[in-house]
Parts: C-alpha cells; structure tokens; sequence
C-alpha cells in the first residue's frame, strides 16, 4: 500500500520517533509499504515517521538495492561533504547541507538481526538524513541559524 507522505510543518516530522522492540507483523507490514511508497515517490530514503508512524524505521535505496534500518545509531562519522540535498516532505525543495563522508551505523534489520555496516558519499549522506528525521530533525536543522529562519518563515507562507 502506497502511504501519504506528511510534509513539513506537520508535527510528526519534528517529534522525536519510538525506538522498535519486536519486528513483529505489524512492523513487517508497515516496512512493506514504506518501501512501496519510497519507490512509488522515487525518494532515496524514507523515514516513518513522514508517513505518520513514530516509529524509528527508514528505508533506503540509493539505486544500489534496498537496506532496511530499524532503530540505526551511527557509531562513528569521518570527513564532511556539501552537496544539495531534497526530501519527500520538502517537494520541490533542494538545499546544500554539509554531512560526514564516512559513517559506520547499527541497526536492526527486517529479520531482527543486529547489524553494522560501513558506508560513504551518498549512502552516508541519506542514512544520516533518515537517522536525523527518526531523531525529529529535517534538513532545515542543519542550515545555519539565519538561513533556517528565512528558509522556515518562507515555507510556512505557502
Ligand atoms: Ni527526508
């Protein structure tokens, strides 16, 4: 099922999401359609809590396959990289923002195994931004103050 994507300034985006207990069927199921949504909207990522579950799950896919991250921690970040950036909640919306080159992230998967991996460039760069939406920050939060203001007065007028 193809899920509504809730855009800023809806409240659940800023809201801190519920770390999962039990992958049970419920979380399977929801997982399924994130990924249904996430590849009918042709994002890179989706957090659960743009389709209003607060819940800390994000589906990726950078065009090098699907990776589940329930309840991601990223360990240890390396480097740092500007390059613009857009999300499913902001449509239309593309802005610079600087993010590790590097990162190494724990997490667990669908079948409920831990795991840990390595990643860099544009997979670091979406994982972080899906671990920064479970945590209830968007892209605006790593503007610089001024430029964030601007930027969130000029998206509430629409
Ligand atoms: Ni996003």
């Amino acid at each position: 099922m193809i899920l509504d994507i809730k855009t800023y300034p809806d409240k659940v985006l800023t809201k801190k999401t519920k770390p999962v207990g039990e992958v049970d069927a419920a979380i399977k199921k929801l997982i399924d359609d994130m990924v249904e949504t996430l590849y009918a909207k042709r994002g890179a990522g989706l957090a659960a809590n743009q389709v209003g579950e607060s819940k800390r799950i994000a589906v990726i896919d950078i065009g090098e396959g699907l990776v589940v991250f329930i309840n991601p921690k990223i360990s240890k970040k390396k480097g740092s990289a500007i390059m613009a950036e857009g999300c499913l909640s902001f449509p239309g919306l593309e802005i610079e923002i600087a993010r590790p080159e590097k990162i190494e992230v724990e997490y667990t998967d669908r079948r409920g195994q831990i795991q840990k991996r390595k990643a860099s460039d544009l997979l670091a760069r979406v994982i972080c931004h899906e671990a920064d939406h479970l945590k209830g920050k968007t892209m605006l939060d790593r503007l610089p103050l001024l430029t964030r203001l601007k930027l969130k007065r000029q998206l509430r007028k629409k």
